[in-house]
């Protein structure tokens, strides 16, 4: 593949919000996960587990959970601060109830024997407690799903599928768990519908390169 053929393919790809009522091939859906996970993760550990929901009950249960707690934050004093654009995005939180499918994306903690080591000698040493709060921000187990979540949606893309990688639904976070059974020890972070898509968003600005770059010669 040339390196132009790739950048249409990035930069084609956008979020898809809306999808036509044609269902997902099961098949084309697992091919994509199982290319997903040769991505790059912390130690190989793979600590990944998704979840293929192409169950119409499920998604309606999904999308109830996550518009009640939406609603529930919309009733708050609070939320008359957050302006109209917030407001009209909380009420349609569930807008990827008419996905045809929604792959849930959850992981396991990353493993490291370092972090339990540091993790009793930080109670007295400040040094080790220093280097633990950096090691944390650098969370290995976040980046190592995320990395397969940006493959996954390259792939579908490649496929002429449209998905959006969502963690607003989080808030929902507990009440998913439990509507797909994710066992102990494993966390929900991520819901990606996916379908045909019924939209052709235009692409949304990206800052220059140079603003973002830093060349250290
Ligand atoms: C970590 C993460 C969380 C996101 N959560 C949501 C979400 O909850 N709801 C949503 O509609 N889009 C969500 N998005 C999609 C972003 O809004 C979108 O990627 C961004 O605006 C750029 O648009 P593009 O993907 O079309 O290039 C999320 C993206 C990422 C990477």
């Amino acid at each position: 593949m040339k390196t132009s053929e790739m950048a249409e393919l990035i930069r084609g790809r956008r979020s898809i919000r809306s999808w036509l009522k044609k269902p997902v091939n099961e098949d084309m859906l697992l091919q994509a996960i199982e290319l997903a996970t040769w991505a790059p993760n912390g130690g190989n550990q793979q600590n990944w587990l998704f979840y293929v929901i192409l169950n119409k009950n499920v998604i309606n249960s999904i999308a109830d959970a996550v518009q009640a707690r939406a609603n529930y934050f919309a009733s708050l004093p609070e939320a008359s601060q957050i302006g109209e654009n917030l407001t009209r995005m909380l009420k349609r939180s569930d807008f990827f109830r008419n996905a045809p499918s929604i792959i849930a994306v959850a992981t396991s903690p990353y493993k490291s024997p370092l972090d339990q080591i540091l993790a009793d000698r930080k109670k007295t040493d400040p040094k080790v407690q220093e280097m633990s709060r950096w090691r944390s921000v650098a969370n290995t187990r976040i980046q190592s799903v995320s990395s397969a979540i940006a493959y996954l949606l390259l792939i579908l893309h490649q496929m002429g599928l449209g998905a959006v990688w969502m963690t607003g639904p989080m808030q929902a976070k507990g009440d998913i768990e439990k509507i797909v059974n994710v066992p102990e020890g494993m966390d929900l972070v991520a819901l990606i519908p996916v379908g045909y898509p019924a939209e052709n968003p235009a692409p949304r600005e990206r800052k220059p390169v140079k603003d973002v770059t830093h060349v250290i010669r």
